[in-house]
């Protein structure tokens, strides 16, 4: 039992601030009860938690959370993070990404990368990681046991690309046909290591994207699809190069080519999306698959602004995405800046030549609550998972926020600032340092004093 205040947006756009709330959590790890302060039980529950010692009492200035969904993050690409975004997409692919990723051929070099970015993720507060991976068996299945070890939600990918024009002879499967039994058996593989009907870590099937994939290779995919009911993730409509060569390819829009390839499924996180048209978003909605939105990233490589509105009033699904190493931040906190910043460039417009109702799309700004409901969850709705908010059946996936941290940048002046206000605080201006503690189904998976008594431990 946890007692404290909560902050959670249950539906996009509404802040609801549970106050001293009592949240129970079951050996399973979910939520079994939300009770308000003022309840006529909740007196009797929080002394009978004390009297059995199951009760954590959050202190003055600590907070709660949801853990955050990043929906999109390349694990390989970790050690290129905040480099090497001098290059348009197609560029960056070639001369930088593919020979790095070709490096996890590796193991002993996948689990070093792979252990320190789990860590890292979890200390920012990501409770969820959708990953691709690499082509690579072996490595993948490393970063799918390491997310297990450590005790990440995690969905992973083996990478499958094997198109001999857009993919270097270092770094492309075999051929279609090894690309596919290697997805096999790397889905059994991971079934194998978190079993049930509710493992934590799961297989997505991952054609890296069009261009990369022969039409045999994107074909045999959704049919794997079919035949083992795994999630499909994807990169979408992502830069004009990638759209125009996929309709030079095909004569159609990415949406409309995964969807005959049976790649556009429920529950499908397609990366960016940010050419998508008015038929590619309803067939989207259609299909019940989701957009992981990438700001960050999409301001090196899309050449555009993802119409993020427009995606919510069709009620498409989206929720965040880092795209790390195109997004150079691996913080989802951060993710909700960038979104708010996007959507704002987006309402206001860029150039200053044109008058203002030319130079903007109006209606398109988000509130913040509206971007912490993405990093939470709307993520979680994306991947039909029960996560990113505080209410019964939920899992409790959750940061705790510590105010008083030495490092803090995020100040709450008694009888000036809100509840609402500490939240939206939170949200623009709270750093790793404020997370103190992470949980994943009821259990800490990370915790910030322990790290710094380690770090001064070992100086
Ligand atoms: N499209 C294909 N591969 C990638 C990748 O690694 N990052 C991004 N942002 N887009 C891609
Ligand atoms: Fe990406």
């Amino acid at each position: 039992v946890i007692c404290g205040t909560a902050f959670h947006t249950p539906t996009r756009g509404t802040l609801e601030v549970l106050e001293d709330a009592l949240i129970m959590i079951d050996s399973t790890g979910r939520i079994s009860k939300v009770v308000a302060k003022n309840h006529p039980s909740a007196a009797e529950i929080r002394a009978e938690a004390r009297h059995q010692g199951i009760l954590t009492e959050l202190q003055d200035g600590e907070f709660l959370l949801p853990g955050f969904v990043d929906l999109h993050i390349h694990a390989p690409q970790w050690p290129q993070l905040g480099k090497a975004l001098d290059a348009p997409l197609e560029v960056w692919l070639q001369k930088y990404t593919f020979p790095l990723e070709a490096r996890y051929a590796d193991i002993s070099f996948a689990r070093e990368v792979y252990s320190a970015l789990v860590e890292a993720l979890l200390a920012n507060g990501t409770t969820t990681a959708v990953y691709f991976a690499t082509i690579h068996l072996e490595a993948s299945l490393a970063l799918a046991e390491i997310c297990h070890a450590k005790g990440q939600r995690a969905f992973v990918g083996k990478v499958a690309m094997d198109h001999p024009e857009q993919c270097p002879t270092f770094y492309r499967d075999q051929d279609a046909a090894t690309a596919l039994d290697e997805m096999r058996t790397f889905i059994r593989r991971v079934q194998e290591l978190a079993p049930g009907e509710d493992p934590l870590v799961r297989p997505i099937i991952t054609p890296r994207f069009i261009p990369s994939c022969t039409d045999a290779l994107l074909d045999g995919l959704g049919r794997i699809a079919t035949e083992t009911g795994c999630l499909v993730q994807t990169h979408c409509s992502e830069s004009d190069w990638e759209r125009d060569f996929v309709h030079e390819r095909f004569g159609a829009t990415d949406t409309e080519v995964l969807s005959r390839f049976g790649l556009l499924r429920q529950n499908s996180i397609l990366a960016h999306a940010n050419f998508v048209t008015d038929s590619d978003l309803a067939l989207i909605r259609q299909e019940g698959a989701g957009v992981a939105h990438c700001p960050l990233s999409n301001f090196y490589f899309a050449n555009a602004v993802f119409p993020l509105r427009t995606a919510l009033d069709r009620n498409v699904q989206v929720g965040l995405g880092s795209d790390v190493s195109g997004g150079h931040s691996p913080s989802i906190l951060d993710g909700c800046r960038h979104a708010l910043l996007a959507s704002r460039a987006r309402q206001g417009g860029v150039d200053p030549g044109l008058s203002p109702d030319e130079r903007g799309i109006s209606h398109s700004s988000i509130s913040v609550p509206e971007a912490f409901w993405l990093a939470t969850a709307g993520g979680g709705e994306a991947l039909g998972l029960p996560i990113g908010k505080f209410v019964p059946g939920y899992k409790f996936d959750a940061l705790l926020i510590d105010l008083h941290v030495p490092e803090s940048n995020v100040q709450q002046w008694p009888g000036i600032d809100t509840a609402e206000d500490v939240f939206q605080k939170i949200v623009l201006n709270a750093t790793r340092a404020n997370i103190v503690k992470t949980w994943v189904e009821g259990a800490v998976v990370s915790c910030g004093e322990f790290v710094r008594a380690r770090a001064r431990g070992s100086a």
